[in-house]
């Protein structure tokens, strides 16, 4: 049998066919575009996810027996506002995670209602990524758009909707709305009422590796597909990448650099940092973590690479860098603002410390150094509260290249465990749907016989010691900055 898992990126959507002993058959990547209406606004559209998802899975089933298809799940990028009017058509393009336009919606949040009570009912704080700001949002700039608002899907969950006819979430994305109590795993009536939404707009909530449906009889149709195929709710991108490196047990750290960078920590209880520096969601095995996220993390390398010095070709530039620890030159990849610690919207890229002699591998191996050490804030926001990480497992785009995982070891002084698949939120989606369909008793069962380390990447104790004094050069460049970015942006 096989399992399709997808993940609905921001870039793209990236589809793994995975055979039921855990062998990725088939990977197919098709992109869509992301739109900045205005600085720091980012949004795309639903329909382009679902065009492109249909182009892609007719590629990846190519030349398979159809009807071996036994299940398809996912993990999609968290958070983003999907909104739907009576006839399930999309009401206004989606509002991403990365979207910074909500710093008032936040403050009334925060400040008028207060933190405090907010974390009570959702275990988080309001931050302008997170989807209820954005309901406040178009309620106040665009009353005509929220009065028609029928359903509130997060991105996947339309997949799911269009696949299944289910409006359907899952616990860990859910969690991630600023509308769910994450501890008892139901919608928040408090938000309900301060966002000033009903029951019925919102979805039917799943464990991740629950079963929503079967294909309705036009997804059978458009896919080729039998309708018996299950459907499974999958889970937001850090939970399912956390399946996919099978950070599972209490205290396992995976990190990832995709277009956001994350550290995840898994927790077998419920738990909520007072200060809410760090995400408290539940994880996509039943369980709980907690999440850090930056805004921009191998995209600030991809932004570097394509926009700015306009290369496709990574490895051949990342080979002018050989000496690590010695770099002048400091980058701050605040390019979409920031989220974990800084909490800034107005937080923009910078580099720091050039002179006449700086190459461009310098500066490139500045920006991967930079994200790098932005990871790294949260990762100490973690370790203050007495987790003890010692190894990471990591994914994303970014885990690709050998040179960044050396600089994630000396700079977070941790072993990198790099496992057999490289698809981390695509692999893990097609493991919730394996689970689900019942080829497994559970996700640990599953990761244990499916996930395997297989190369890991030390740290060097006289590096670790270089790199911990760039670190605290790099910690005070923010808060020095942090007035300047706020008059540049008004
Ligand atoms: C997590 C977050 C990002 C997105 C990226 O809180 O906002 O990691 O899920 O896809």
């Amino acid at each position: 049998m096989y399992y399709v898992g997808v993940d609905l990126g921001t870039s793209s959507v990236k589809l793994v066919l995975m055979e039921e002993n855990g062998e990725i058959k088939n990977i197919v990547a098709k992109e869509y575009p992301l739109y900045f209406p205005k600085p720091g606004w980012s949004e795309q559209k639903p329909e382009d996810w679902w065009e492109q998802f249909v182009i892609g899975m007719k590629e990846l089933l190519a030349g398979v027996d159809h009807s071996q298809v036994d299940g398809i799940s996912f993990g999609g990028q968290m958070h983003g506002l999907v909104i739907l009017d009576g006839d399930d058509a999309v009401l206004r393009p989606a509002i991403l995670w990365n979207d910074g336009r909500t710093q008032e919606e936040c403050d009334y949040l925060n400040i008028t209602v207060g933190r405090g009570k907010i974390s009570s009912y959702t275990a988080n704080m309001a931050l302008t990524g997170f989807t209820a700001p954005k309901l406040l949002w178009v309620k106040k700039h665009e009353p005509e758009i929220f009065a028609k608002i029928a359903k509130i899907m997060l991105p996947k969950d339309y997949l799911a909707y269009r696949l299944s006819g289910v409006h359907c979430t899952d616990v860990s994305d859910a969690s991630g709305m600023l509308l769910f109590d994450v501890k008892n795993k139901c919608w928040s009536k408090e938000m309900l009422e301060i966002v000033g939404i009903r029951r019925e707009q919102l979805a039917q909530i799943f464990e991740s590796y629950g079963v929503v449906g079967t294909l309705t009889e036009a997804a059978a149709k458009e896919l080729d597909l039998p309708r018996g195929v299950r459907v499974i709710a999958g889970a937001g991108d850090n939970a399912a990448g956390a399946v996919g490196t099978g950070t599972l047990e209490h205290g396992m750290c995976s990190v990832s650099l995709g277009t956001s960078g994350t550290v995840f920590i898994a927790t077998d209880e419920f738990a909520v940092d007072d200060a809410n520096a760090m995400h408290s969601f539940a994880h996509a095995n039943g369980k709980y973590h907690f999440l850090g996220c930056m805004l921009s993390a191998a995209s600030a390398n991809k932004w570097w690479m394509d926009e700015i010095i306009g290369t496709k070709d990574y490895p051949k530039e990342q080979e002018g860098i050989t000496a690590l620890g010695d770099n002048q030159v400091f980058f701050l990849p605040y390019l979409m603002g920031e989220r974990t610690p800084h909490n800034n919207p107005n937080a923009r890229g910078t580099f720091v410390g050039m002179t006449m002699d700086t190459t461009r591998a310098d500066m490139t191996q500045a920006v991967l150094e930079g994200v790098t050490f932005a990871l790294r804030d949260a990762l100490e926001i973690a370790r203050s509260f007495g987790v003890k990480i010692e190894r990471v497992r990591l994914n994303g785009g970014g885990a690709k290249s050998p040179l960044w995982c050396r600089i994630v070891a000396n700079i977070m002084d941790v072993k990198v465990d790099k496992i057999n698949s490289a698809e981390g939120p695509g692999f893990g989606a097609a493991i919730l749907a394996a689970v689900g369909c019942g080829k497994f008793a559970s996700v640990e069962e599953a990761a244990g016989k499916l996930i395997k380390v297989v190369e890991t990447t030390e740290q060097d104790a006289a590096l670790v010691a270089k790199y911990e004094e760039k670190y605290q050069t790099f910690r005070k460049i923010y808060p020095a900055l942090a007035p300047v970015y706020d008059e540049i942006v008004k």
